[in-house]
């Protein structure tokens, strides 16, 4: 995997040598030291998506943010300037008004201290302060051009004064995006010591959080989503006992996602109904409620309230009457988009549900007690079974008593089974209709000891069915509840 990996980047590193070395670049790029410099994103990352995606017909653009930086006198700083489909063009290089590179030409009075990389970086060496200037400009030569403008403060302090205070974050303390916009931060020691960035993300490794990537001291998302949002904290591991830290907050502007928790809301006829979808965007949704097309009317029936970051909204229906059934949809908008769902109101049955999932069984019944919420009476119901494996399920009816409020418990007894794993599954009816099939439940009916010698050996489950249902006994028996 490694291995992959390193070959994958060296792959890609001359690739991108090859494509974006300038016509004359100097041999004396690759004598760089690139002793106390910073580190800075490296184009191959930025520009692994883009290859084979057929850059060719894109316009250039830089994809390399504005720095700002503040350095000691005699470090070296490194501008980086990653420009996407610009191989054609001509990158020029600018201190405020003074040209320091043109494409290949030198225009710089100090090649020796300022330099051009083959990656388009301006590297200066040995600053000084009058290299403080709010306007180191990469510009791409084209009509009309890109420009992007670092800026360097150059303080004349011995480093040792602010070793105290040397973790900066880079490019802010907030940062805001849209989804699926890149966003690439920062922190910067300047302490001699280089201590070791560690980045996390509400208490995990930024290794572990998916779509983030860390190289050096910055990380990089290259599309956000609503998961990439929070506080970012970087830690400059210096082995000591309080190790400096900082935070950089992520607002990721998303456009609505709707989660349901159920899709279907189960009621009755004269009570009070109440449906829910749960809104995560940021910034909030505006939330409208539909039925057969037509908004619901926007009174007291409304509620919402907050949760995790995430807002539950309601309809409320005080007296739901028959017309009140149906299917509604909850449509959530902002500024980045809307998302709707569609949620039921129905009287039919709930799903009937194991009750506890655990079965009881002796020598002779196997018995599994279920539980239906309805809030009309039920008036049927419909068990069937099968050996596991056989194709065609059996149908037995079980008997309907009474519930107590709205809940009915169903018991069903098989006796006489033959060994081997047995699926079952339930349905009931009230005068709204069905409701939705249970899951399937499998039990596995055990070899009794005095009825193992009649088993004789054969597997059962390769009997055939007509065997099998010879000599089955159903019962099922329907208890009120406990
Ligand atoms: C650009 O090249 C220089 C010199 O080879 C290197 O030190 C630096 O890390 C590179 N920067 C980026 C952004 O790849
Ligand atoms: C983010 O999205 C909003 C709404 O679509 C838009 O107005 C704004 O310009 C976008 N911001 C950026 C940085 O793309």
């Amino acid at each position: 995997m490694q291995t992959l990996r390193i070959a994958a980047i060296l792959a890609l590193l001359l690739f991108s040598q090859v494509l974006c070395r300038p016509q004359s670049s100097d041999q004396k790029d690759d004598d760089y030291p690139g002793d106390g410099g910073k580190d800075y994103e490296d184009p191959e990352d930025l520009e692994d998506s883009d290859i084979g995606r057929g850059t060719s017909v894109s316009p250039p653009v830089i994809l390399t943010r504005p720095l700002r930086v503040r350095v000691s006198v005699g470090t070296t700083v490194e501008f980086p300037c990653v420009v996407k489909n610009g191989d054609n063009e001509v990158i020029q290089w600018s201190k405020g008004s003074e040209p320091l590179y043109f494409g290949g030409a030198v225009m710089t009075t100090e090649p020796d201290r300022i330099f051009l990389a083959a990656n388009n970086s301006l590297i200066v060496n040995d600053v000084t302060e009058y290299d403080t200037s709010n306007d180191w400009t990469c510009t791409v030569v084209m009509q009309p051009p890109l420009e992007i403008h670092h800026s360097l403060q150059v303080v004349n302090q011995p480093t040792q004064l602010t070793e105290h205070r040397s973790l900066a974050v880079w490019p802010a303390k907030k940062i805001t995006v849209n989804e699926s916009m890149g966003v690439e931060f920062g922190c910067d020691s300047q302490s001699k010591s280089r201590p070791e960035i560690k980045w996390s993300l509400k208490g995990k490794a930024i290794a572990e959080v998916p779509g983030v990537s860390s190289k050096n001291n910055y990380v990089f998302i290259e599309h956000a989503t609503r998961h990439h949002a929070g506080v970012y904290q970087c830690l400059a591991e210096d082995r000591s006992a309080s190790p400096e830290h900082e935070a950089i907050e992520v607002v990721v502007n998303y456009s609505p996602f709707i989660e349901v928790e159920h899709d279907t809301f189960h009621t009755g006829l004269g009570i009070i109904s109440e449906i829910s979808c749960e809104v995560d965007a940021h910034p909030h949704a505006h939330v409208k409620w539909f039925k057969n097309g037509n908004v619901v009317p926007q009174d007291e029936k409304l509620h919402h309230h907050e949760k995790n970051g995430k807002t539950l909204h309601k309809l409320i229906i005080e007296h739901t009457r028959k017309e009140d059934l149906g299917t509604y949809k909850c449509k959530a908008t902002n500024d980045l988009g809307e998302a709707s769902k569609d949620v039921v109101l129905t009287g039919a049955p709930a799903k009937p549900v194991l009750n506890h999932g655990k079965d009881r069984h002796n020598q002779k019944a196997h018995m599994i007690r279920w539980r239906v919420q309805s809030f009309s009476p039920i008036t049927e119901y419909k068990l069937e079974y099968r050996m596991k494996g056989n194709e065609n399920w059996i149908e037995v009816q079980p008997q309907v008593t009474d519930g107590q409020e709205n809940n009915f418990v169903v018991e069903s007894h098989f006796e006489n089974l033959l060994p081997g794993v047995y699926q079952v599954r339930l349905l009931a009816r009230n005068d709204f209709g069905w409701s939705p099939q249970s899951s399937i439940h499998e039990f596995r009916k055990e070899i009794v000891a005095n009825e193992a010698q009649n088993v004789k050996g054969g597997s059962s489950t390769t009997r055939p069915l007509a065997a099998l249902t010879a000599l089955l006994v159903v019962s099922t028996r329907v208890f009120t509840c406990l």
